[in-house]
């Protein structure tokens, strides 16, 4: 009080009011207070009704060993050097359906092809998006993006988006790719025998980047180079934070540096978006000639009929942003982990340069690219890929949230129920699972002798059925247009094997820990 009156003294306010103004302001702070307690109660009681329930009604389920009474898993869990290891050491005590819980959450680790099919596939519409936890960092940037959309909202935006990924969009990811490719063989030439490492990762990084920028706005590299490392990669970082320290959002400085680059990348998009529909405008209301993602997407929110106003404009933002993030972390983590398994084996390597080699001759030199069917005919180098994202799991674990009663596995479960689906623990299940064998994609190879039914939930990197990947055959495009080029050009060796291999253990998409230090020759 003898401060508040103090400080009170610098405001024009006359002396005998000092006093009434200070206990005014005590009021309203003691009335906030007041008020922000009652909402975080009545959260509270919300939630506690939630899992009360579900505990309960997953009683029978088979619980992870060593929870204590009240914190659950909790400290199991923060102890562990990395999360989704530790629920897989449950799982292998346990078996394919586990509960474990944080306090009063309850969590069902599924870790079976057949569970998995029943999430994924034939009960989808009763596995949400698990907004609420898992994505919640990142809804700040995806908002009602793809990715993070549930119910009949996601499947309007699905409708809307796919077409725009359709064939004839692949066949110009081919030369978007081969050129990217280019430049950064003119960049690695600089290290070719020098002696000095190049972090590929960042490589990468950048490298996907300015391909999915050029796939959906056509923005050119120096442009993506310019905008998005400076933008962009800041605020996924934050949010990447605020996933194991939520309480970070309330960082004042950091929230006004966080909300700052938000705000400017959104007003970056949407005068893409403006521009792009003024040009159309003046050009009859066609599309440009060669149409990119964006224009794709304009003419099918066009054709659909619906009129266009500001909530179409913020949502085609979200959209695009979700392309970005999709699109780009994850390939460039591929690429990585398949340069390093190829650094490790000569044999793999020279199988991926031969078969390059035919469809790339003289490593890519000149801008020639093959067709869409001649590179989907690369057998080998999409099994040398299929098989860094199995050994890897860039994506290991995926969430959702059971939005009515179901069966599962043999055990009922209850509406509110939160489920992981452990994708690397599915993976894991193969022969000899951390030897990477590209032969297991082979055609005949193991992954052909899994039975029919549960083969397509035993490869789950873009998990199966309605909300699958939309990118993952761009994915797997422009990966191969990489590899091939770089592999034939470049031999590269880490600079130490052991820590180029090591994994970050807390962050997804999973990518090297300490990044990926290569010498070029
Ligand atoms: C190796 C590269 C990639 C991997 C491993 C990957 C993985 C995944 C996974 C696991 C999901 C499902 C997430 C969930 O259900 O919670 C997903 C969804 C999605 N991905 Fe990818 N992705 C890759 C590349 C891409 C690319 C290049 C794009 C865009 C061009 C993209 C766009 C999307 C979109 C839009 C969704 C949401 C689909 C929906 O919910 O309807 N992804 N991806
Ligand atoms: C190296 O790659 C070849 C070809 O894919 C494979 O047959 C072999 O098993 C691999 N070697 C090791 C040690 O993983």
């Amino acid at each position: 009080m003898e401060h508040l009156i103090s400080s009170l003294e610098r405001l024009p306010v006359p002396p005998e009011h000092r006093q009434q103004a200070a206990l005014a302001v005590v009021a309203l702070g003691a009335g906030l207070t007041l008020l922000l307690f009652a909402r975080l109660v009545a959260s509270f009681l919300r939630g506690a009704s939630r899992w009360l329930r579900v505990a309960v009604g997953t009683s029978t389920v088979p619980r992870a060993p060593g929870g204590g009474l009240f914190l659950g898993h909790a400290l199991q869990l923060a102890s562990a050097p990395c999360p989704w290891e530790r629920m897989l050491e449950w799982a292998r005590a346990t078996g394919p359906l586990v509960r474990f819980n944080i306090l009063q959450r309850t969590g069902l680790i599924v870790s079976d092809p057949q569970g998995a099919k029943r999430v994924f596939q034939t009960k989808q519409k009763l596995y949400d998006k698990d907004l609420d936890f898992s994505y919640k960092p990142f809804l700040s940037i995806l908002g009602t993006g793809l990715v993070t959309a549930n119910g009949a909202h996601w499947q309007k935006q699905r409708l809307l988006m796919a077409p725009a990924l359709r064939i004839d969009m692949l066949d110009a990811i081919i030369p978007i790719a081969k050129t990217a490719v280019d430049r950064l063989c003119k960049q690695l030439e600089a290290y070719r025998g020098t002696g000095q490492p190049v972090d590929l990762e960042e490589e990468f990084r950048l490298l996907t980047l300015q391909i999915i920028g050029e796939a959906i706005l056509s923005l050119p590299p120096d442009e993506c180079d310019r905008v998005f490392p400076h933008l962009y990669l800041p605020v996924m970082e934050e949010n990447n934070r605020r996933v194991l320290a939520p309480w970070r959002q309330f960082y004042p400085l950091t929230a006004i540096r966080y909300n700052s680059k938000v705000n400017q990348l959104n007003s970056y998009i949407i005068g893409i978006i403006r521009a792009r529909r003024a040009a159309r405008a003046a050009n009859g209301g066609k599309p440009p000639a060669k149409p990119d993602i964006l224009d794709r997407v304009l003419t099918a929110a066009e054709e659909s009929g619906e009129a266009w106003t500001a909530a179409s404009e913020v949502q085609l933002c979200y959209e695009v942003k979700t392309f970005l993030l999709a699109g780009h972390e994850t390939s460039s983590a591929m690429l990585c982990w398949s340069f390093y398994e190829l650094s490790q084996n000569r044999t793999a390597l020279d199988k991926v340069r031969a078969e390059a080699a035919a469809l790339f001759p003289n490593g890519g030199a000149g801008d020639a690219v093959p067709s869409r069917e001649a590179v989907d005919g690369m057998d080998y180098c999409l099994a040398v890929l299929k098989e860094a994202l199995r050994k890897y799991s860039v994506v290991p674990v995926v969430t959702r949230n059971l939005n009515a009663d179901d069966e599962l596995m043999g055990h009922s479960i209850p509406c509110g129920s939160w489920l992981i689906v452990h994708v690397q623990g599915i993976h894991h299940q193969y022969q000899e699972p951390l030897a990477f064998r590209p032969e297991r994609y082979m055609p005949g190879g193991e992954y052909d002798q899994f039975p029919e039914d549960i083969r397509p939930y035993m490869f789950l990197p873009f998990i199966q059925g309605p909300r699958n990947c939309l990118g993952q055959y761009f994915a797997l495009l422009e990966a191969r247009v990489v590899l091939s080029v770089l592999a034939q050009r470049f031999t590269f060796t880490p600079t130490d094997p052991k820590s180029a291999g090591e994994t970050n253990p807390i962050v997804i998409p999973v990518a090297p820990l300490n990044g990926m230090k290569m010498l070029v020759t």
